[in-house]
């Protein structure tokens, strides 16, 4: 579609556009934010640079998608939100911590019935270099299967559950590192205590805005295809995993302090880098609530 109001920049062939022309700290016309959308629906993950938003200013972006999400993930995690903020999430990895939060190829929380719409992400402190943010467009990873794995993959529903964030074995095989490389920090932010959440949904699911079908299975939450076994499940998921992600369905987003990212959840996978050991990095986040996929 043609833009009026704001400009909008692909950063792949994949996916990702950066935004000109919106501040976000402002409230925005109809117009505007039917443009931004729109930009969403199209391009899957869309980013603003420079901005300098408060919390407030955060939220009420948000929810111009819908009614934010108050429990993003299993509760009780060791991840804090700010105070006085319920909605926004205060994502931090230490100079000392080895594992990072949102590292392994995943939709958010589709462990539950009804996962996140979206989410949108901004950097408040940022290493000098790495802790980029990568995104897989999942229409194209549906596309480009042949006809006789999408007819397969259309009749199939699969388990998604928060069980492998549970403790410091099943982490440690999600993320590809040994145990004991892992610090007790690390594990403690990570590890949901709370009860397992599953869910199941389609394997091949339609996006409820374009009407488009999208691939939707992912590394972190999806156990199995319901009514087989983890056994055979596995080397189906594991081509699934594999090929979902590659180079040419990607983006790669290189963050400063004050970039913003909107991702659509539905659509898109997400994984943040783990490249930038011994530094800081600060990210707030405000979920959406989503529907049922069908
Ligand atoms: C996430 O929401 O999975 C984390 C993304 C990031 O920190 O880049």
């Amino acid at each position: 579609m043609s833009y009026r109001r704001i400009g909008v920049n692909p950063i792949s062939g994949a996916l990702g556009a950066e935004i000109d022309g919106v501040d976000l700290s402002r409230p925005l016309d109809n117009e505007v934010f039917a443009e931004v959308h729109q930009a969403l629906l199209d391009h899957l993950v869309i980013f603003f640079r420079d901005q300098a938003i408060s919390p407030d200013q955060h939220v009420a972006f948000a929810r111009r998608f819908g009614e934010i999400d108050l429990r993003p993930f299993v509760r009780p995690l060791e991840l804090e939100v700010l105070p006085d903020h319920p909605e926004v999430l205060d994502v931090v990895k230490e100079p000392g911590e080895t594992l990072n939060f949102g590292g392994v190829w995943h939709h958010d929380v589709s462990y539950r019935e009804k996962p996140n719409l979206g989410s949108v992400l901004i950097a408040r402190e940022s290493p000098t270099h790495g802790g980029d943010t990568m995104f897989a467009n999942q229409y194209l990873a549906y596309q480009t299967l042949s006809d006789g794995m999408k007819t397969l993959l259309g009749s199939l529903t699969a388990v998604h559950s928060s069980i492998r964030g549970y403790d410091g074995d099943r982490l440690a095989s999600l993320y590809g590192v040994r145990k004991d490389d892992l610090d007790e920090d690390s594990v403690k932010r990570s590890i949901a205590k709370a009860e397992t959440t599953q869910a199941e949904h389609p394997v091949v699911r339609t996006h409820p805005e374009t009407r488009k079908k999208c691939l939707f299975v992912n590394r972190s939450y999806t156990m199995r295809f319901s009514g087989w076994t983890d056994e055979e499940s596995r080397p189906l998921l594991a081509q699934l995993f594999t090929h979902s992600v590659k180079p040419e369905f990607t983006c790669r987003f290189r963050w400063r302090a004050g970039s913003v990212a909107m991702w659509d959840n539905r659509a898109a996978m997400h994984y943040a880098l783990n490249d930038y050991r011994g530094q800081r990095r600060v990210m707030h986040r405000v979920a959406i609530h989503g529907d049922r996929p069908f």
